[in-house]
């Protein structure tokens, strides 16, 4: 292997710009090539490549978003995108491909990798923490920080007017975010994805906290709860119980923005380190992954047809027992 590209591909989240550092420094010390795919799977198509040296990642190990950009490319999933993508990288003799993303972005390194002669490594990069393979993917701990962070503000004015409020975080159809976020902020209840919920459970709840005083309380709600989003929740709980004043907030993307945390520049560092090195070493159409405190290969396939079960039994437990 001569020449490496590396790209960003689908949400963006917080510890790309430390992965994409790893990634070209790694490849340059180790005497490769290196280019950056700008915009994704769509860069490739459009060859909007160009050659990273060391200093071209100098300063964004603290940046949000990703430096690369990202989108989603629709023209990549035909047959014609794919080999239009594959003429460019011909063209700069690119012989690998690392790729940071989601599950969208695996599922087109994959297909890539079966069609046309090019050696893919895929690094788990989304705020949704709901890939197989890795106990932790890229930008997770940030969002939770951030919605941590915001939720503590509206715990605050949920306080002082004696409130409830519902809270809409993202995940998609996960709920790692709103179960963190929930035993981090104290939240009376979450709702997620993973599980149906009692609403008549729910506002008894909310009623024996009233009945014991509570001054506010704090319902979060994932993005991807089956039975509806925030307002939905917020409006049918109002209709049965009056204790307080209702309010919505959905914060949104700004959960996909910010510096990343510790946590996420190291984790973005190692798998960076580690994508090049396995391509080094020969590997493909692997993703790289924290498992424990180890960084450790899941095949493409695997991870994009198992499913782990990632809320921790434990916080769950803990959500009931803990807003009394
Ligand atoms: O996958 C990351 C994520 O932020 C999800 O939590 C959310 O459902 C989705 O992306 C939003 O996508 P977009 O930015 O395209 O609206």
């Amino acid at each position: 292997i001569k020449n490496i590209a590396v790209l960003t591909s689908g949400g963006d989240a917080p510890g790309m710009n430390a992965c994409i550092r790893a990634v070209v420094r790694t490849g340059i010390y180790n005497g490769i090539n290196m280019f950056g795919v700008l915009q994704g799977y769509q860069g490739l198509i459009t060859n909007n490549i160009i050659p990273m040296d060391a200093r071209s990642v100098s300063n964004i190990i603290h940046l949000g978003g990703t430096v690369l950009k990202t989108a989603r490319c629709l023209e990549f999933k035909t047959d014609e995108g794919m080999d239009l993508a594959y003429e460019n990288l011909k063209l700069h003799q690119i012989d690998a491909l690392v790729v940071i993303g989601g599950d969208g972005t695996f599922t087109g390194a994959r297909r890539f990798a079966q069609r046309h002669q090019i050696n893919v490594i895929a690094i788990p990069g989304t705020i949704d923490n709901d890939l197989y393979g890795s106990d932790f993917t890229l930008g997770y701990d940030t969002a939770i920080n951030t919605v941590i962070e915001a939720i503590d503000k509206i715990r605050d004015t949920a306080d002082s007017h004696d409130r409830l409020f519902f809270v809409e975080v993202m995940g998609r159809d996960s709920g790692c975010i709103a179960l963190r976020s929930a035993i981090a902020c104290g939240a009376e209840a979450v709702l997620l994805p993973e599980r149906a919920t009692s609403l008549d459970e729910l506002i008894k709840q909310l009623e024996a906290g009233a009945a014991t005083k509570k001054s506010s309380s704090i319902v979060i709600v994932s993005e991807g709860h089956k039975q509806g989003g925030a307002y939905d929740i917020a409006k049918h709980v109002k209709e049965k119980f009056n204790h307080y004043d209702t309010k919505v907030t959905i914060l949104g993307h700004l959960q996909r923005g910010g510096s990343p945390s510790s946590f996420d520049r190291i984790l973005g560092s190692r798998l960076g380190y580690a994508a090049v090195n396995e391509l080094l070493k020969g590997n493909t159409q692997q993703m790289v992954g924290l498992r424990g405190n180890d960084i450790k290969l899941t095949s493409l396939d695997e991870a994009l047809t198992e499913h782990s079960f990632k809320l921790e039994s434990d916080l769950l437990e803990m959500t009931k027992v803990l807003s009394i």
